[in-house]
């Protein structure tokens, strides 16, 4: 059975290159069912934001899905295709427009989102989905969520990376898993293009912890808290 006969879709999916692959999706969905997010924050919007708000939707519970893009055109045709499936809810679903900008962090500079346009009403994030920004902006483009977002992720949340089989994507997988002191379990997740499943639990002893800031320029700046003990 298609992935739009499980979701009951008017319309079939538009598989474009962007898109998540199908068999991911299936992954995410499953995730879904098992985890039971409340939260859920997704960067890169586009058919992924639709399949999981209906795989929401049938699951029929309470959430708050916040999907953040730095591109409004692309934004605007996920709302519309939201608005298609019937499934565009303000009260549940918020597309947050946010433009790439430089960010700092321990000296390197990543073009990320102007993360100051996020405006979550909930202190943890129980899934963090990571299909964006574009790869291609720059070295790790992907690596600031986990600072930015990182106090949000708490004992219980979870965080989907997709594309996990590029070179950048694996570097930034090992640096989260080194510098986040709560990831206690990382999986891979073999797909065409991959992807990196990381859960946050207890606090361990021998990873470095970085803090951001945001200065009066709007630039943000990681000091390191915490060296490694052994
Ligand atoms: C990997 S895509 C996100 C795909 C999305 N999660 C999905 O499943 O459809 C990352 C970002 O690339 C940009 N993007 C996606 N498709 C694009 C296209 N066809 N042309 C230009 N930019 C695109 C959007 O800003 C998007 O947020």
């Amino acid at each position: 059975m298609s992935i739009e006969q499980q979701l009951n879709l008017k319309f079939p999916i538009y598989w474009n290159d962007s898109a998540v692959e199908e068999k991911y999706l299936i992954y995410l969905i499953y995730k879904i069912i098992v985890n039971r997010p409340i939260n859920i924050v997704e960067l890169g919007s586009g058919i992924s934001s639709l399949v999981i708000i209906k795989t929401l939707e049938k699951l029929g519970y309470s959430y708050n899905f916040f999907s953040v893009d730095s591109d409004a055109l692309f934004l605007e045709e996920t709302k519309k295709m939201l608005i298609s499936e019937g499934v565009y809810d303000e009260k549940k679903v918020k597309l947050i427009f946010s433009p790439i900008t430089d960010i700092t962090i321990d000296g390197n500079i990543y073009k990320w989102y102007r993360w100051s346009d996020f405006n979550f009403n909930f202190e943890r994030i129980d899934l963090l989905f990571v299909d964006g920004p574009q790869g291609s902006l720059c070295k790790n483009a992907r690596y600031p969520a986990m600072h930015i977002l990182g106090k949000y992720l708490k004992k219980g949340s979870m965080v989907l990376l997709h594309d996990a089989k590029r070179e950048d994507e694996t570097e930034i997988v090992e640096s989260w898993e080194r510098e986040n002191l709560i990831v206690s379990r990382v999986y891979k997740i073999e797909t065409e293009r991959g992807g990196a499943e990381l859960h946050f639990d207890k606090p361990r002893q021998n990873h470095e912890k970085a803090t951001v800031f945001l200065d009066e320029d709007n630039q943000y700046k990681s000091e390191k808290h915490n060296k490694a003990k052994n």
